[in-house]
């Protein structure tokens, strides 16, 4: 059996060795008792990690808008679900109830249908950080819609091949977008996209800048007006445990983005369940994730596991800057929120300002703080347990992916303490292990490897759109019956993980994952390039930041201009995050006798430690590696 409220050392034990020895009884309990279903399943979970293939909950049906509002409208239907802080620091905030969200998520909804989207289909939603984002993919999945959100910070040729990528056949998105002191153009980055995107039959667009764009005649729509004329009433479309609910595009280490699919049951209860009992969440809470829903982040931990549980979810459409470096904690003194769930990145940008910008905010209703995207340093760790938690928060250093769903490992507040850098412990169904290079499993403490799971967990993405080979291949084939995570870790002397980074050609930079072969393709797109590689290093606030070296096909064109036409290029491939911090132009790259690029010599001179390169004599051209050190930046 399971408990839905792990409240202490001893209920986190019990429940983990419940969820480890008889997992199909731990979570067939949990999803029991807490969640409402339309018919229950005739097996738990099934798996084979060779197809590989996972099903949990298959027979049952369910729809998770109804668990994630409906059933909350009997006792807490005035009760604000989710509370919404504008860019501007003047203007209203917003107070959303779940009986208002239950309105508007189906007035919604109902659009989408009279605009011909039906169970199955795909949408795309390319939204500021403004309530129709998170109304718009309860409307999706109030419908059987499979929702895309794609971050408004990509570009539209990104936008463009993730559209087309899951044929999507309609892009919700709005005439613009406040960040800070600017704004940003959506639809015209939209419009853009489009060109390239027959599939789309409907546009629907938001106001929130109330500037003029142009609109296409018969494909695009101004969402206020068919909202007025729209019915309240909705019914939550029936859906098997196993339908997707969402598609949400990650960074490989080759090729393009991986759309990772989501399913329903599994990711509800897992989703739900983690949220609960990570965040110690309690019903007069005030709880805000800082992230943007276009991640995996905002997915679980600003929509979906918040209302499964009947929170307030804070939603802040701006910036940690805006209008000065203060304004996370006047807004956590404003709504005298008790969870707050940022990103390490923020935390050093934050920290770099001094105390001046905390001290003028009174952030005691504080009870819990949390962190996620990337290692935390020591130095923010404890900037943030001084300063943010006044040493009397519990640090949730939560680590987990877009594939997992769900916070993987990670403190339990009240049930064992964090440590400094370590995601401690691994949260209820999860069974880490460490593998060495050779495929053997790393027993016992004081070791450190490849991070793998052994065991299937409900909210685990089931394979990539369109593409179910290469879901085998980048996660179950490294080891056999194994999920790869593609991060390093290290297991102290009590068992408890410290997660190292990424082992593979995905680099963190400020919390955004980012491979380093589309932005290879982008460079190597200009007339004046031959090749380039890209490498992370160290960078104070960022985490990583990306280094290019680039190889011109005339080594006289060499200029300021062109490296910053080379980051326009990324810019427009990709988006503004993946610009280089540095650029360095080489006569040639260091390449293996087989023609490989070794980046592991270019990551140590981008990261400054060149002592000791190991051996160099066996490249085709060791020639190169002088060079390049001599001029690196
Ligand atoms: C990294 C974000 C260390 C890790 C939820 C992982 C972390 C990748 C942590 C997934 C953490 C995330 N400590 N590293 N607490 N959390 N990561 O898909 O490398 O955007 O594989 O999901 O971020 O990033 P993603």
């Amino acid at each position: 059996m399971g408990t839905y409220h792990i409240k202490d050392k001893h209920s986190y034990t019990q429940n983990y060795k419940t969820s480890i020895e008889d997992p199909e009884t731990f979570w067939g309990t949990i999803a029991k008792d807490n969640f409402s279903w339309k018919r229950p399943w005739n097996r738990v979970l099934d798996w084979d990690f060779s197809t590989p293939k996972v099903s949990w909950f298959e027979g049952a049906q369910l729809n998770i808008t109804e668990n994630c509002i409906d059933r909350h409208l009997d006792g807490n239907g005035d009760k604000t679900a989710i509370l919404f802080e504008p860019n501007d620091p003047n203007a209203a905030s917003e107070a959303i109830s779940y009986k208002e969200l239950h309105k508007r998520v189906n007035k919604f909804a109902n659009i989408l249908k009279s605009k011909g989207i039906q169970k199955g289909d795909r949408v795309c939603v390319y939204l500021p950080m403004i309530p129709e984002l998170a109304i718009s993919i309860l409307a999706c999945a109030r419908i059987g819609a499979i929702h895309s959100v794609v971050f408004a910070g990509f570009s539209a040729t990104a936008l463009a091949s993730r559209i087309n990528d899951c044929d999507c056949k309609m892009l919700i998105t709005s005439d613009g977008g406040y960040r800070g002191a600017k704004t940003i153009d959506l639809k015209s980055i939209a419009d853009e996209a489009l060109l390239e995107c027959s599939g789309i039959e409907s546009v629907l667009v938001v106001k929130r800048l109330h500037s003029e764009i142009p609109m296409v005649k018969d494909r695009d729509f101004w969402l206020q007006p068919l909202l007025e004329d729209a019915s309240e009433l909705c019914d939550a479309e029936v859906m098997d445990a196993e339908d997707p609910l969402f598609i949400l595009y990650t960074s490989g280490s080759t090729g393009q983005p991986k759309g990772m699919v989501h399913t329903t049951a599994g990711y509800m209860v897992y989703a739900a369940y983690s949220f609960k009992n990570i965040f110690q969440y309690e019903p007069d809470d005030i709880y805000w994730c800082t992230a943007d829903i276009g991640w995996i982040t905002g997915h679980s931990y600003i929509v979906y596991g918040p209302l499964l549980n009947g929170a307030t979810t804070v939603m802040f459409e701006g910036v940690p800057s805006y209008p000065d470096y203060g304004r996370f904690w006047s807004i956590v003194e404003k709504h005298k929120v008790t969870q707050f769930y940022t990103a390490p990145t923020a935390i050093r940008a934050l920290a770099k300002e001094g105390l001046e910008v905390v001290e003028p905010y009174d952030i005691s209703s504080l009870k819990i703080i949390g962190t996620v995207g990337e290692p935390i340093n020591e130095e923010a760790w404890h900037w943030y347990n001084d300063h943010i938690g006044k040493r009397k928060c519990p640090i949730v250093d939560t680590w987990w992916q877009t594939e997992t769903g769900g916070i993987m490992i990670s403190p339990i507040p009240n049930s064992f303490e964090g440590k400094p850098t370590f995601a401690t412990l691994p949260f209820v169904g999860v069974i880490p292990a460490l593998m060495d290079e050779n495929g053997i499993e790393l027993k016992g403490n004081s070791v450190e490897g490849r991070l793998c799971i052994k065991f299937p967990w409900p909210s685990m993405a089931r394979t990539i759109w369109g593409n179910h080979q290469r879901y085998k291949e980048t996660y179950f084939s490294a080891y056999d019956n194994m999920y790869f995570t593609g991060d390093g870790a290290l297991r102290d002397e009590n068992g408890h993980y410290r997660i190292t980074g990424r082992v593979d050609d995905v680099i963190i930079v400020s919390g955004h994952n980012l491979g380093t072969a589309p932005i290879e393709d982008a460079i190597n797109e200009h007339p004046a390039v031959a090749e380039s590689a890209i490498v992370g290093y160290p960078h104070h606030i960022k985490g990583s930041a990306l280094y290019g070296y680039v190889t011109l096909k005339n080594a006289n064109n060499s200029s300021e201009a062109l490296k910053a036409e080379i980051n326009q290029l990324i810019s427009k491939q990709i988006g503004p995050i993946a610009k280089l911090n540095k650029i360095q132009f080489t006569t040639g790259l260091p390449k293996t006798r087989s023609g490989k690029i070794m980046r592991r010599i270019l990551r140590k001179i981008a990261s400054k430690d060149t002592s000791n390169l190991g051996d160099i004599s066996t490249l085709l051209n060791p020639e190169v590696v002088e060079m390049i050190m001599e001029n690196s930046q």
